[in-house]
């Protein structure tokens, strides 16, 4: 086996390697979702990186790899981690960056032949983005113990979310059962995913917290009827119906004119035809803001603007939530820690908040929780362009390095 240097150039080499088959289902581009053969095999060539980094490997009733690096005692250990799956058309850095420099921070210390005070697991979550079945997370809330139940569901070729986990050798009763037994801490490297770092000439941020998400399930339901023979005015048309809703939608968040968010990202039109005037939409609804009750106050409007679209139209409209996660603060002494780690590898310590989802946001009732952002290139992310340069993996890794010295001597 080759053996190179641990350094952030590998991870982001690492990174590269697994934008493409077999590490990706798509003809041409990335995807990877959860329980995928791509899935399968990322988790392979993940944990033979593992291996070679010093760490022993399993992977749990979820579906997450994880690989530990034992200390000098027995204490829980520190988390570093990040999701293994994409977006469709995604970019190859949003989560295994993450992963790739827990590898990295194991395998200096092991070169070095060191063992800190607690052990390390670096962890590859299955599922993040939820881009194969509709909920997203899922594995991080299992490993904190705060999934209480499975919801019924299949992705969109119709396959049961109980059939792909048998594919894995696991079950719904196995995920349940696949929370953790403690942590000391959790540290997740993410790209930044905006454009801040980049234009403040900056490499690394320190995140305060995750802003708080609403994921909604839209469902308009008009009257089908021939495109030819339908005068405009007796028509209940879903799919114009749902333009003007989406249309509401986006004005919402323009007006608010604060770092609320609303995005309508998947539509889908039924029965489908040229000549056949929809009688079905269902979209979806994503919300965000730093301060939750911006979001709610943001989501009712929605609510009560779309329903009156849809009266005025003589359209039947149904609204699920699919998911609610509040706004997740990270931990203020991890923070601290990342601080002092920033100003000893000499950057500044800049603070900001993620308007995207992270699994650290799931962490609160295993652990404390942090995060460290790298800066990507033009803020481009959940596209193909996604891009990171490797001395920025390297600053990303050093401060990393910091970070775990600094916990170590907390606890020696
Ligand atoms: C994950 O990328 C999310 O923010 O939805
Ligand atoms: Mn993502
Ligand atoms: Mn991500």
């Amino acid at each position: 086996m080759v053996r190179t240097t641990p350094s952030g150039a590998r991870a982001v080499a690492r990174c590269l390697e697994l934008g493409r088959a077999p590490y990706s289902d798509m003809e041409g581009g990335l995807y990877r979702g959860y329980l995928t053969p791509a899935h399968r095999a990322a988790i392979d060539r993940m944990a033979q990186w593992m291996r070679a980094a010093g760490m022993t490997t399993r992977v749990d009733g979820a579906v997450n790899l994880i690989g530990r690096y034992d200390g000098s005692t027995d204490a829980p250990p520190l988390i570093l981690a990040s999701h293994i799956d994409s977006v469709r058309n995604a970019g190859v850095y949003d989560g295994p960056l993450g992963i790739m420099l827990g590898i990295e921070c194991v395998a200096r210390l092991a070169a070095e032949g060191r063992r800190m005070p607690f052990p390390i697991e670096v962890i590859a979550f299955g599922d993040e983005e939820g881009s194969r079945f509709p909920v997203s997370m899922l594995t991080s809330k299992t490993l904190a113990g705060s999934l209480t139940g499975i919801p019924e569901m299949a992705d969109a070729d119709g396959t049961r979310f109980a059939d792909a986990l048998a594919a894995f050798d696991t079950s719904p009763e196995q995920v349940l059962a696949a929370a953790h037994s403690g942590a000391l801490a959790y540290l997740e490297a993410h790209i930044e995913q905006g454009p801040a770092l980049q234009a403040e000439g900056l490499a690394l941020g320190i995140v305060t917290g995750i802003a708080a998400q609403l994921r909604l399930q839209a469902t308009v339901i008009g009257m089908a009827g021939h495109a030819g023979t339908s005068s405009m005015d007796l028509r209940r048309d879903a799919l114009a119906g749902a333009a003007e809703m989406m249309v509401a939608i986006e004005r919402t968040a323009r007006d608010d004119a604060s770092d609320l968010v609303a995005t309508v990202g998947c539509l889908e039109a039924f029965p489908g035809a040229t000549n056949v005037i929809p009688g079905e939409v269902r979209f979806t609804i994503d919300l965000r803001s730093g301060d939750a009750g911006r979001r709610d106050r943001a989501s009712a409007a929605i609510l009560h603007e779309i329903a009156a679209i849809a009266a005025r139209r003589q359209l039947d409209l149904r609204v699920e939530t699919v998911q609610d996660f509040p706004a997740s603060p990270c931990d203020a002494g991890l923070m601290a820690l990342l601080d002092d780690a920033m100003a000893a590898a000499g950057h500044p310590a800049r603070h900001l908040v993620s308007g995207a989802g992270h699994d650290a946001m799931n962490m609160a009732p295993l652990c404390p929780a942090a995060m460290l952002f790298i800066r990507c290139r033009d803020g481009i992310s959940h596209n193909p362009a996604e891009h990171v340069e490797p001395d920025d993996a390297e600053a990303a890794l050093a401060v990393m390095s910091g970070f775990i010295e600094k916990l170590g001597e907390l606890h020696a």
